[in-house]
């Protein structure tokens, strides 16, 4: 019998799209593995654990080796750039990007701006490769009520189709790093369960959209 695989699934918009691309890899993952609210799920016939965290946790569950593998956005591996783990495949999944806005006409201060952002790692990197001094104001979600209510002058946050910004008046102002879903590998499992784990690899790199 092969070694159990733990794998650490983020709750949220990537799931739909990560599930969807394990069953076109032809994993069998019975359809209430959809619904359910349950945090560990096991799947028996794949010999397979998945684990439902927070999406900026899953690389935390990786490094410590409690999933051996895990999926997660390119933003939050930008954001724990130091954690210890591998990039193994570009999934090409829940593609966005991450960008700076703000209103529209907002009037540049001469002090240093407030920047609200999920991501102030991310944040303070970009603005200081700008040359730009700005105070980051670290928040948890509902990033794009800051600018409203006077809390921060711009905001670093994750744009996918638009809507977010659009229907609370914001434009966006800068770029800053398109962004994909990437599955990830703690070092050590992956000696340990190279083979199951490079299967698992190579039946998700076939049916991955062209990057
Ligand atoms: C994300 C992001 C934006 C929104 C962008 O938030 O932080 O708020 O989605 O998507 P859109 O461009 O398609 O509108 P999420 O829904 O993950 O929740 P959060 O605000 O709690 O982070």
């Amino acid at each position: 019998m092969s070694e159990l695989l733990t794998i650490a699934m983020p709750k949220g918009r990537i799931f739909e799209e990560a599930a969807e691309l394990l069953r076109q890899a032809d994993f069998q993952l019975p359809p209430e593995f959809d619904d359910s609210r349950k945090l560990i799920v096991d799947i028996p016939e794949e010999n397979m654990r998945f684990i439902l965290a927070k999406p900026m946790d899953v690389t935390t569950y990786v490094e410590y080796g409690v999933a051996d593998l895990g999926i997660a956005g390119k933003d939050v591996m930008l954001e724990e750039e130091e954690r210890d783990v591998y990039e193994l495949l570009d999934l090409n999944i829940s593609k966005c990007h991450l960008a700076v806005a703000g209103l529209p006409n907002a009037k540049k201060s001469e002090i240093a701006q407030k920047v609200a952002t999920k991501y102030p790692n991310v944040a303070s990197t970009y603005f200081r490769e700008q040359g730009e001094q700005v105070e980051i104001i670290k928040l948890n979600g509902s990033i794009e009520l800051a600018p409203l209510i006077g809390l921060a002058d711009r905001i670093v946050d994750i744009v996918s189709t638009g809507q977010t910004l659009k229907e609370n008046g914001l434009v966006e102002l800068e770029h800053i790093e398109d962004i994909t879903s990437r599955l990830i590998v703690n070092p050590v499992s992956y000696r340990l369960k190279d083979e199951r784990i490079d299967d698992l690899v190579n039946r998700l790199a076939q049916v991955v959209q062209p990057v």
